[in-house]
């Protein structure tokens, strides 16, 4: 079965976060989810029905649990995702700090040239995060803000959230209609 890995930290944006699990699990994935200590404090003021949605993971690991299987390179899996990805956790994963189970992963992830997918938020973002950006991109991650278009004509916040996780799902290579693609003006 195909693996994939989601990582929520302690930004604001969780409606994304579960919208890619319940994207990943409809195509099929098995999920590998870690859950930082500071995302279970935005997730129960930003989704407190959170529970109903992680729990269809297929694995559930908190940011302690070192000796998880996707600690290591030999766990293949066809990409990892960071989302919401707050700015002291993108300062990890750029400095390639691995001291947790999230930076440890995204650290793997980089080095096996695995794809790495990051969602910064914060706003505005200061120096440090831009630099922060740029290293991890010049390491291998892409780096893709929760910025949704609206020439799609969003009718709803979840058209805005479907939108950036289709997005997503796009930079793995996965096939998805989530948002309406442009078609040019004729
Ligand atoms: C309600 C709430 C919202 C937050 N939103 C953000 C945010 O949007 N971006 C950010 O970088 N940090 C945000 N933070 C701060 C992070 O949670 C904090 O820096 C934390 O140490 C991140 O740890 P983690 O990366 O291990 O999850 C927020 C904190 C709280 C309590």
């Amino acid at each position: 079965m195909k693996k994939i890995v989601l990582a929520l930290t302690g930004a604001s944006g969780m409606p994304y976060g579960l919208e890619l699990v319940r994207q990943f699990k409809s195509h099929g994935f098995e999920l590998h989810l870690v859950v930082s200590d500071a995302a279970q404090t935005v997730l129960s003021l930003e989704t407190p029905d959170f529970e109903s949605v992680t729990s269809m993971a297929d694995y559930i690991y908190n940011q302690k649990q070192l000796g998880a299987p996707i600690s290591s390179g030999s766990f293949i899996h066809s990409g990892m995702v960071v989302c919401p990805c707050s700015m002291a956790s993108l300062s990890a994963i750029a400095s390639g700090l691995g001291s947790n189970l999230i930076h440890r992963a995204a650290d793997v992830t980089l080095k096996e040239k695995r794809p790495l997918v990051l969602v910064p938020r914060e706003m505005p973002y200061n120096r440090t995060h831009l630099k922060n950006m740029l290293r991890a991109h010049d390491s291998g991650a892409v780096i893709l803000p929760p910025c949704p278009g609206f020439y799609h004509s969003p009718d709803s916040i979840h058209d805005l959230v479907k939108h950036v996780a289709g997005k997503i799902l796009d930079s793995l290579g996965i096939e998805n209609s989530l948002f309406n693609r442009w078609e040019g003006i004729v």
